[in-house]
């Protein structure tokens, strides 16, 4: 099988990630989080931006993308517009938190992402990225569907 490509997407402020209320998201950095991801899978495209049009054209235009990895941070409780622009794009995802939002304030339990994701991982600290590339390369080897 030829390798297939896979891109990471991170939304605002986790490019402060080490600095960031290390209480709740530990000490790992960005950079630390895809380093390792390097290393589970050579093809990954990596990106953080806390800009939303970004992240937008980011989606609009994954060329040869099989599978997407997304943490989009706040944007989750808050963009239809994120939404929109992965249904619009059709590529099988993972939404991934670092925390458990369910645990977290009630305006974080909502997501707009969810119910169109393949599944959720949140509350895993940064092994959930690494979780994530697991289950997406099971996904890329056996569709589920
Ligand atoms: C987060 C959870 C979001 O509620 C928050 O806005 C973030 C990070 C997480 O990884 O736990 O920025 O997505």
């Amino acid at each position: 099988m030829s390798k297939k490509k896979i891109l990471v997407l991170n939304g605002p402020n986790l490019n402060m990630l080490g600095k960031r209320e290390p209480i709740l998201y530990g000490s790992t950095t960005l950079t630390d989080i895809e380093k390792q991801m390097q290393q589970e899978w050579a093809i990954i495209d990596f990106f953080q931006t806390n800009s939303e049009a970004n992240l937008i054209e980011k989606i609009h235009t994954a060329d040869n993308v099989d599978f997407i990895i997304i943490n989009p941070a706040a944007w989750t409780h808050t963009s239809v517009a994120i939404r929109d622009a992965l249904l619009s794009v059709n590529i099988p995802f993972i939404e991934v938190h670092l925390t458990n939002i369910f645990t977290r304030e009630s305006f974080r339990h909502k997501s707009y992402l969810s119910d169109i994701a393949l599944a959720v991982i949140s509350g895993f600290g940064a092994y959930g990225y690494t979780a994530a590339m697991n289950a997406a390369k099971h996904y890329i080897e056996q569709p589920i569907i």
